[in-house]
């Protein structure tokens, strides 16, 4: 089945948090962790806009979105879930991949990754690479690894002129 991914939408935004939720309970968490982590989990009506925010259709139902967050040079790729059910299928990969064009198109040089620590073989796997480790913003003590992933447009790709009569192409 052909995965379709597409801007995610303001009405959209209930739907996506409740996503986001269910997909995390994929690592085992208990009911109170999951809780504690549904803040960080939920996406307003403005906020699926503000953060570029991308979902995956697998057989016309949303099975995933991810998000990229920030200002150029460096961004986050804040969220990415997938729901339990459709793991393994490619969609994951497929947002990531999408991410980073998207994170590219708009100038950013780098993303960076808080990621759930069982997530961190996904980043690795798809070209992060791991800089540290962060405290997460739900649980005190909490740690999380730090990844990036390079955006920067391949070197050589640069459109400067070459017109002789261009000063800054003199020398
Ligand atoms: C991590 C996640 C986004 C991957 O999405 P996906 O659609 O399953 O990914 P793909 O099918 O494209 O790729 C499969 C990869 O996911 C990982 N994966 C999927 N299911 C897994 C599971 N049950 N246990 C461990 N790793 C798993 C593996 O790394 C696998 O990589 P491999 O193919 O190189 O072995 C998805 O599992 C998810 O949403 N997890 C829960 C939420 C989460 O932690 N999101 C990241 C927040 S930083």
């Amino acid at each position: 089945m052909a995965i379709v991914i597409r801007p995610g939408r303001p009405d959209e935004a209930t739907l996506l948090s409740d996503l986001a939720l269910r997909s995390k309970g994929l690592w085992g968490y208990s009911e109170q962790l999951l809780d504690s982590f549904r803040g960080e989990l939920t996406l307003t009506p403005d906020a699926v806009v503000v953060r570029r925010t991308a979902v995956a259709e697998l057989g016309g139902m949303v099975v995933g979105f991810v998000t990229v967050d920030g200002a150029a040079p460096v961004g986050e790729l804040g969220m990415l879930f997938v729901v339990p059910e459709a793991t393994g299928e490619g969609v994951g990969t497929e947002l990531f991949r999408h991410a980073v064009e998207t994170a590219r198109s708009a100038g950013f040089h780098k993303l960076v990754i808080e990621s759930d620590p069982n997530a961190e073989t996904f980043y690795l796997a798809r070209g992060a690479v791991k800089v540290g480790s962060v405290e997460s913003e739900s649980i005190a003590g909490r740690k999380l690894p730090l990844m990036e992933v390079d955006t920067a447009p391949p070197t050589g790709s640069t459109c400067r002129s070459l017109d002789t009569s261009d000063p800054q192409s003199a020398n």
